[in-house]
């Protein structure tokens, strides 16, 4: 492995346009550089290159990050890799921590084992996966197993010589070693692509609160990374041509003994962005097939929204109310049927994006078309005319509505949609100075905004690589304000804003007499505060 600090030390004598510019042409455009970008195919610059940021952003196609992102990105490079390609080109030596710890991974087999050997003499845990539906031969495929009391496993360990620093840094033992970090728990395997083991997942069965237990990350385990059963499913998705993504680990075994062999879970996290290049590789159509709840929809939301940026086809299949794919294998349904049945991902996110909003309501309307047109922002100019079209014709609208905004996102920063300056210099002095938000979070909420709403979210909820917030902050003409001038621009936004509300609450006839008062009295309190500038206290300087 790389130290850490060398790490460290390489990243302070890079400099990004250098390691860019060996790519791209950069021009000079104010204090950052532009040119033509690498990751989609474009005719006007909108690509940008901040020194002071030592970050790159496309205003086209939302591509951001910093020099070792650039380097993976642009040449396919695992973190590492890019590191190793990076120090070449500033000849730099990176320093590798020693070799004596070399980690021993093949104990995972070995506490599998174990585990295994323990699933048989453990009745009601043998019983508890009989009765979920599993056959025998399924429990030996995916090497399913149990994890005794903490005691026996460590007399195992003790009696089978294993390393225990080894067992900690492979995630058997928590961090201090005191105990094992699954306990009294079915034990699922989760194996590499090629089929080695490298972590565990346990289910209780005895209503422990904590349903799963998933090993943390390890130096050869990225839960991110990771998708389980796709050792088993790979062939069948290279020869199908498809592959189904769900939520568990039982979803995965219910799917492959029924014969779907093609799916595979992501590991109690969504599908990010760091899963794609294990998709990009196999290249299949994707079926996404997660719960039929809330929670599952809403992630089966945000997959479908990456997935179709990056250009997968594919759909989105949906259960029966509160039921998961291993439901539906339990309960006999006709999975061809359920699978055939899929929503393309362009309509998914059209249907569920809407759903949410009353399009009989103008006000509401218009709110669905502007998170229809942001979505249609950050999609690679190929995709936004077929994904604006399909939008506009399920909102009865003209597609010139939702498209005047497509084109002009092509143009030059500079000429995008309207800027309120005040606003984004509010937000610009967050960005920059992180440390004073909890202070003026308490007085200016998102809502107080007209333009940048959703930018003031962005900077609150830290979210600093949102493309909107990006195009705020990178521009040279929007500038970072002193606190004086932050409390002035703030005051600016607020007086108005509770002026109105008290007109509001005013002319309001559902609030009555005495709530009325305390109201009132409540807003007008507040509005001498801010016009005298009694807010934002607790911080001095910027
Ligand atoms: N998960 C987790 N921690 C939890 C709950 C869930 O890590 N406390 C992960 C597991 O990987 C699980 C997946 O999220 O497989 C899906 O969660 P859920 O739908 O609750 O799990 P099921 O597999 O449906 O659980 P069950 O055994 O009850 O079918
Ligand atoms: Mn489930």
């Amino acid at each position: 492995m790389i130290k850490q600090e060398s790490i460290q030390n390489l990243k302070s004598i890079i400099d990004i346009t250098d390691v860019i510019g060996n790519y791209v042409q950069l021009k000079k455009q104010g204090s950052n550089f532009s040119g033509l970008c690498p990751f989609h195919s474009e005719k006007t610059p909108s690509f940008i290159v901040s020194p002071a940021k030592q970050i790159y952003h496309c205003f086209g196609c939302g591509a951001s990050g910093d020099a070792i992102k650039f380097i993976m990105e642009i040449e396919k490079l695992s973190y590492p890799e890019a590191i190793e390609k990076l120090a070449g080109m500033f000849n730099f030596k990176l320093e590798y921590t020693s070799k004596n710890s070399f980690l021993n991974i093949d104990l995972l087999d070995k506490v599998n084992s174990f585990y295994e050997s323990k699933l048989f003499i453990k009745k009601e845990a043998l019983e508890y996966l009989k009765n979920r539906g599993l056959f025998e031969s399924t429990i030996e495929k995916f090497a399913l197993g149990y994890a005794p009391s903490s005691n026996e496993q460590f007399k195992f360990f003790k009696d089978a010589h294993l390393n225990f620093e080894d067992l900690k840094k492979l995630g058997v033992l928590n961090e201090t070693g005191e105990y094992p970090r699954l306990i009294e728990r079915i034990t699922f395997p989760i194996f590499s692509q090629n089929g080695k083991i490298i972590a565990f997942g346990g289910r209780t069965i005895s209503n422990h609160p904590a349903k799963y237990i998933n090993f943390t990350n390890t130096s050869i385990f990225n839960k991110s990374k990771t998708f389980y059963g796709l050792n088993f499913a790979r062939e069948h998705i290279l020869r199908s041509k498809e592959i189904i993504i769900v939520e568990g680990y039982m979803d995965v075994i219910m799917l492959h003994q029924a014969g779907i062999e093609n799916a595979v879970a992501t590991l109690g996290t969504a599908l990010t962005g760091e899963h794609l290049p294990i998709l990009k590789k196999l290249n299949p159509k994707v079926t996404v097939a997660y719960d039929s709840d809330n929670a599952g929809i809403n992630a089966a939301l945000k997959a479908s929204k990456l997935l179709y940026k990056e250009y997968f086809e594919g759909g989105v299949v949906l259960f029966n109310e509160g039921e998961d794919p291993a439901d539906a294998v339990k309960n006999g349904e006709n999975l061809d049927n359920i699978f055939k049945e899929k929503i393309p991902f362009s309509n998914f996110i059209i249907n569920f994006t809407l759903k949410k909003y009353n399009l009989k309501n103008p006000i509401e309307k218009k709110d669905a078309l502007n998170e229809i047109k942001s979505y249609i922002a950050t999609l690679p100019d190929i995709l936004k005319e077929d994904f604006a079209n399909k939008a506009a014709q399920y909102l009865q609208t003209s597609p010139a509505l939702l498209k005047t905004r497509v084109s002009m996102q092509n143009q030059n920063i500079n000429l995008n949609k309207k800027t309120d300056i005040a606003e984004a210099g509010i937000i610009k002095t967050l960005y920059e100075n992180p440390q004073i938000m909890n202070s003026v979070v308490e007085y200016l909420s998102p809502e107080m905004f007209k333009t940048h709403s959703n930018e003031l979210s962005a900077v609150y909820a830290e979210n600093f690589e949102d493309s909107r917030l990006l195009e705020i902050v990178l521009r040279d003409d929007i500038k970072t304000l002193d606190l004086a001038s932050l409390k002035n621009q703030i005051r600016k936004i607020l007086i108005p804003y509770y002026q109105n509300k008290i007109l509001q609450i005013r002319l309001d006839p559902k609030i009555n007499g005495d709530k009325k008062i305390h109201l009132l009295k409540d807003m007008n309190l507040k509005l001498q505060k801010i016009k005298k500038g009694e807010f934002v206290e607790g911080i001095s300087s910027i």
